[in-house]
């Protein structure tokens, strides 16, 4: 591993998000293969990684698209993903962005409420409209990335949706659920499926998405038990005609890592901080809700000790790691961030002025590919307007 990553930073420099084509193609071939039985339609969710070079070696071995957007369309269409293997998602949908997806043939368009199907969608014909129902059940993850109780802003309740079957049913052609992230017990996906298929018989719907939610082990956790997911959720799924699927973390995740460099070790009365490259503009999900990423760092040195391993930036929550023990790196060393392919570079930002590192691929043969180049500053005020 180390010698990958240090001729990867003398090529490359760092900050930079690696990738590895094989671990991202296993992970996707163990999705696909977990309901290979169904009539299934597994697709990516972009929000987790939208690099186009990476979409397209999945899109190769059978994956759509799940989008939020124009942009991730952009990234999807680039990938050279069809629009029939696009479903786009989201809670705030606007009239323009309606004509786009009717322009552009996407196929499958999840209505999150009762007020967005009376506005945009209740005239239409022929389209495959499904409802995101919120089936108020606890995923047992981080409130931040929970999304299936009541208290939540995403979906309708059963009522809602019953509602709107009564009155076009010949309009809804399936059912979306997503209760969360990052799950890692069975219970909230089969009880949310459970209570779904309720409410898909009464209306005879026989298609379902199932959204993502996988969830992977950063650091403690346990990873999600696919082959009893599979067991549990089979025998309600084989009732439907299509099963769509909307992963991101469990295929990205893994497949990704930050490369960055120690800035400077400092020490304070309290604590010893390893300053680094990058912080949480480069990887925010510390910051945003405590994520714990397992951090290695490529030292010589065998003094360990307990460190904050943060960024450069004018935060007090600009951290990647709090309170790690390791053996303390000096100016220079190189780290990796692991568990950094979802969520990592697509939630990256231009804090303090700073741009987004550029994104390599390792591939099967051990080559490297640049695969998006580093932002540059010029990039960041070219849209400003001084007189
Ligand atoms: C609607 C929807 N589908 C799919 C996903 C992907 O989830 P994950 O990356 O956990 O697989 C998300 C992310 O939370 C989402 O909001």
């Amino acid at each position: 591993m180390k010698e990958i990553f240090n001729e990867i930073a003398q090529n490359f420099g760092t900050p930079v998000y690696v990738y590895f084509e094989d671990i991202l193609i296993k992970r996707a071939n163990i999705v696909k293969k977990v309901f290979e039985k169904l009539n299934y339609l597994p697709t990516l969710a972009l929000k987790a990684n939208n690099n186009p070079y990476l979409l397209r070696i999945l899109k190769n071995i059978g994956f759509g698209a799940d989008i939020l957007g124009e942009g991730e369309f952009y990234a999807a269409k680039m990938a050279g993903i069809d629009s029939e293997y696009i479903v786009w998602n989201g809670n705030g949908k606007t009239h323009k962005q309606k004509e786009f997806m009717l322009n552009n043939k996407v196929k499958y368009i999840n209505v999150d409420s009762v007020e967005e199907f009376e506005y945009l969608w209740k005239e239409e014909e022929n389209l495959n409209l499904f409802l995101r129902v919120n089936p108020d059940i606890d995923a047992k993850t981080h409130p931040y990335i929970s999304t299936g109780l009541k208290k939540h802003k995403f979906g309708m309740t059963f009522d809602q949706a019953s509602f709107l079957l009564e009155k076009y049913r010949e309009k809804i052609s399936g059912l979306h659920i997503h209760i969360g992230s990052q799950i890692t017990d069975i219970s909230p996906f089969k009880e949310a499926l459970e209570k779904t298929y309720k409410l898909a018989k009464k209306y005879d719907i026989t298609k379902i998405n199932i959204g993502g939610g996988w969830g992977i082990r950063y650091k403690d956790e346990k990873e999600l038990d696919l082959n009893r997911l599979k067991n549990e959720l089979t025998p309600i799924l084989e009732k439907f005609d299509l099963v769509i699927s909307e992963i991101g973390r469990f295929i990205f995740a893994p497949a990704g890592f930050l490369l960055t460099k120690v800035l400077m070790v400092k020490k304070s009365e309290q604590k010893t901080f390893v300053v680094t490259e990058s912080g949480m503009n480069h990887l925010i999900r510390p910051a945003l809700y405590g994520a714990s990423h397992e951090i290695e760092i490529f030292t010589d040195n065998s003094t360990r000790g307990k460190v904050d391993v943060v960024g450069p930036l004018c935060e007090t929550g600009d951290f990647l790691a709090r309170d790690l023990e390791i053996a303390v790196p000096k100016m220079g060393d190189l780290l990796i961030v692991k568990n950094a392919g979802a969520y990592g570079f697509s939630m990256a930002n231009n804090y303090n002025g700073t741009v987004k590192p550029p994104e390599v691929l390792v591939k099967k043969d051990g080559s490297l590919k640049l695969i998006r180049k580093a932002q540059t500053v010029e990039e960041l005020f070219n849209t400003c307007i001084l007189d």
